[in-house]
């Protein structure tokens, strides 16, 4: 009877295993081995060779880094790019201005004329991917310290580098991969001369705001659209009203046929960071110290700003970028530790790592390499706790303080002009000033100061404190609302016009001068006392934590032979597939997998902040004048499937089983929000808006049909 128990429990632990078709993020290099097989099971009409292929046009052609934090994709031969609403809303939001207000009116061009060009926004493409482990990592060794071990691999990056082939046009970058046990080098082309060419309005492209963000089901138009300008030569170049469209060397075809609940999908693009292998104790840690930690602070920050966004239009548009940042990552943390309580992660960790121990602790060998990976894993994290939690509240607050942000941009460039070369000084002067610029744009000294006396209340509650914060607090009766009154009145540095001023006319003469300004001393005390007190003992464990964390990812696929491993995402791109599926969200809660117009018209509620619909929305919607996009008389907007993606995969395409576009990715759903530490193949879903309502938006509301008539519409089932 107990042997027939154990054989059970046997095979449960193997199947358990068994990486779950949907979880994976793929590096497309390796598809035709690793997944390809998979892939055609699943459903998938194409080849590995049709996604990723160097020698012709393949898919990974259309697809492009969208200025570092976003994926987005090229849809016409004239480089149409189309990203998320909120990928694009930096851009939305420099165009406009209480005349113009495309944040809430939304923009449209009617020509290539009108299309508005966005310093600084770039796109990357991905030229070629190629495994160079066995050269980065030649000469290193386990023994090695990790400082001696990062010298070593930077030098044989310097040399790799000397020798790739490339374009003069052309980058080239190695990541590290797996815990930096494989190293893969990337040539990619960035196009700097990027329009905007069209947004819906946010009743739209944000439709449900922060209420709906993170939430299934979901009702939001989350698209903007974007063209790429090139050369003559079609090569990248700098802004120029000579450019011209480029052509790409693949757009994608777009399916009018949507998808059906057990459909293939696939999701192409630039997952950000996920942590999928920690041991039991650090899950566990992010569950109770640092999650709740950020999220306290943040509760703070979001009250403050949205306090004044309700009652000021212009602090709205202001401030509606850096309120949508702050609430979209309090909001996933909140989601995250539920998620993690709820699928029970720190035990299936804990199971998990015990099955590994007992297999390493049976073979002498591994038990002489890996016997106390473990324990040590365990030590190390348990070390780290209250740096790490020190950390998060030095960045959290201090990043949302403004006034520390300018203080530290002139402490930064003071010392650069004293101690750096010439040279060096006039480049971070031009920095200095582009990004105070920006940041003076979007800055109101009354939200700041308010967020200095909630926030600092907040910073003093941990363990280590910058001494004069308390020497000052002390002298204002341990009171925050004084002791803010007695910063901020008649600070300088709050007055944008004046500090660009000064840094235009006699900049040296400012610097000098700033040395004894209040918030400068103030934030330079609390920059040192972090320096000193906790970095270093923070980046020493961390760097321990890094090299046991690497040994484990090696043993795992050592000893874990039946488990199919993929690394973690690092903003490389990656392929991800599931099936298009609704959930069980909980106890009789069941989820479909799409949302129509209708469910729209179901949240509407007038002259809402997040709720409202524009006119002509609700016009269309009472004659269905849907055209080609609507089906039995509905019009699709969301739908959710289970591809594994996380933070940067916003604004991938969603594809079918042949490769054309069917939506773009925004979201996750509340339940699978914890997918980037443990990815659960019941609950995790990621939301697409549904590619016929981005092109009804545009064809039938804005009446931008040039654009639509730009693009390859297909209807592959109806072959
Ligand atoms: N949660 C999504 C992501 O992580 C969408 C964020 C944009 N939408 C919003 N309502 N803030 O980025
Ligand atoms: N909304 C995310 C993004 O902006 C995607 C996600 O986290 O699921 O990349």
């Amino acid at each position: 009877m107990s042997r027939l128990r154990s054989l059970f429990t046997g095979i449960f632990v193997f199947f358990s295993l068994i990486a779950i078709a949907d979880e994976g993020m793929w590096i497309p290099l390796l598809l035709e081995r690793m997944n390809e097989k998979e892939m055609k099971s699943l459903g998938m009409k194409i080849s590995a060779k049709d996604i990723y292929n160097i020698n012709k046009g393949s898919l990974k052609d259309a697809i492009v880094n969208f200025g570092g934090f976003c994926t987005g994709e090229v849809i016409s031969s004239k480089g149409l790019v189309v990203t998320n609403h909120h990928c694009g809303f930096d851009a939305i939001q420099n165009h406009s201005t209480l005349d113009h207000n495309y944040i809430r009116d939304g923009f449209w061009a009617k020509n290539y004329g009108e299309e508005l060009s966005n310093p600084g926004l770039y796109v990357t493409f991905i030229v070629r991917i190629e495994d160079v482990s066995k050269q980065v990592l030649n000469g290193v060794t386990a023994a090695l310290a990790e400082n001696e071990r990062q010298s070593i691999v930077d030098k044989n990056i310097n040399e790799l580098r000397k020798n790739i082939k490339k374009e003069s046009y052309q980058d080239a970058f190695v990541r590290g991969f797996f815990e930096a046990n494989q190293y893969y080098l990337f040539v990619t082309e960035t196009y700097r001369d990027v329009r905007l060419v069209g947004a819906p309005p946010s009743s739209i492209g944000n439709f449900g705001k922060d209420t709906d963000n993170w939430i299934w089901p979901r009702h939001t138009g989350d698209f903007s659209m974007f063209r790429i300008y090139a050369g003559k030569d079609n090569k990248p170049a700098d802004y120029s009203v000579d450019n011209v469209p480029y052509t790409p060397k693949r757009s994608l075809s777009i399916s009018l046929d949507g998808a059906a609940e057990g459909d293939f999908t696939m999701v192409f693009g630039f997952p950000g960071r996920t942590t999928e292998y920690l041991p039991a104790v650090a899950v566990q840690q992010i569950m109770e110290v640092n999650d709740p930690a950020k999220i306290a602070i943040r509760d703070k920050a979001l009250a403050v700003i949205d306090g004044f966004m309700r009652k000021d239009e212009q602090i709205k548009i202001q401030y509606a970028e850096k309120y949508a940042l702050i609430a979209n990552a309090w909001k996933k943390w909140q989601g995250e530790v539920l998620g993690l309580a709820s699928t029970n992660a720190v035990d299936k960790k804990k199971t998990y790592e015990a099955e590994f121990q007992k297999r390493v602790n049976a073979n002498p060998q591994w038990k002489g390499q890996y016997g106390n990976l473990l324990s040590d894993l365990e030590a190390a994290y348990n070390e780290f706790r209250p740096y790490g939690l020190a950390r998060d509240y030095y960045l959290e607050i201090t990043g949302k303080i403004e006034l520390f942000t300018i203080a530290g941009q002139l402490n930064s460039l003071r010392n650069t002009k004293n101690n750096g070369t010439k040279n060096a000084y006039s480049e971070a002067l031009a920095k200095t000033k582009e990004k105070l610029e920006g940041l003076y744009k979007e800055y109101s000294p009354q939200v700041d100061r308010s967020l200095f006396e909630v926030l600092m209340e907040m910073y003093v509650k941990d363990k280590i404190v910058s001494p004069l914060v308390l020497e000052q607090l002390k002298a204002a009766n341990n009171d925050f609302p004084r002791w803010t009154d007695q910063l901020y009145s008649g600070e300088e540095l709050t007055a944008g016009n004046k500090v660009m001023a000064a840094l235009e006319q006699n900049p040296a003469e400012f610097l000098e001068r700033t040395k004894t300004d209040k918030a400068c001393v103030l934030y330079n005390d609390i920059a040192a006392t972090y320096n000193s007190a906790i970095a270093p003992r923070l980046n020493e464990i961390q760097g321990r934590i890094n090299k046991l964390q690497r040994t484990y990812m090696q043993a795992q696929m050592e000893v874990m032979k039946e488990k199919k491993f993929y690394p973690d995402a690092n903003s490389t791109l990656r392929l991800t597939y599931g099936k298009v599926k609704g959930y069980t969200a909980k106890d009789a809660v069941r989820y479909d997998y799409y949302t129509y117009l209708d469910g729209v018209m179901e949240k509407y509620i007038p002259g809402d902040y997040e709720f409202d619909v524009p006119k002509k929305l609700r016009e269309l919607y009472n004659s269905k004048d849907y055209g080609q996009y609507g089906k039995n008389g509905k019009l699709p907007v969301c739908f959710i499937a289970s591809n594994h993606t996380t933070g940067g995969n916003s604004g991938s395409p969603a594809l079918d089983a042949w490769g054309n576009l069917i939506g773009l990715n925004f979201d996750r759903t509340w339940e699978g929000t914890m997918s980037d530490i443990n990815f659960d193949p019941s609950i995790c879903r990621n939301i697409m808006v549904d590619i016929r309502y981005v092109l009804f938006i545009i064809d039938k509301y804005a009446e931008a049909g040039w654009l639509t008539r730009e693009m390859k519409l297909v209807h592959p089932k109806k072959k």
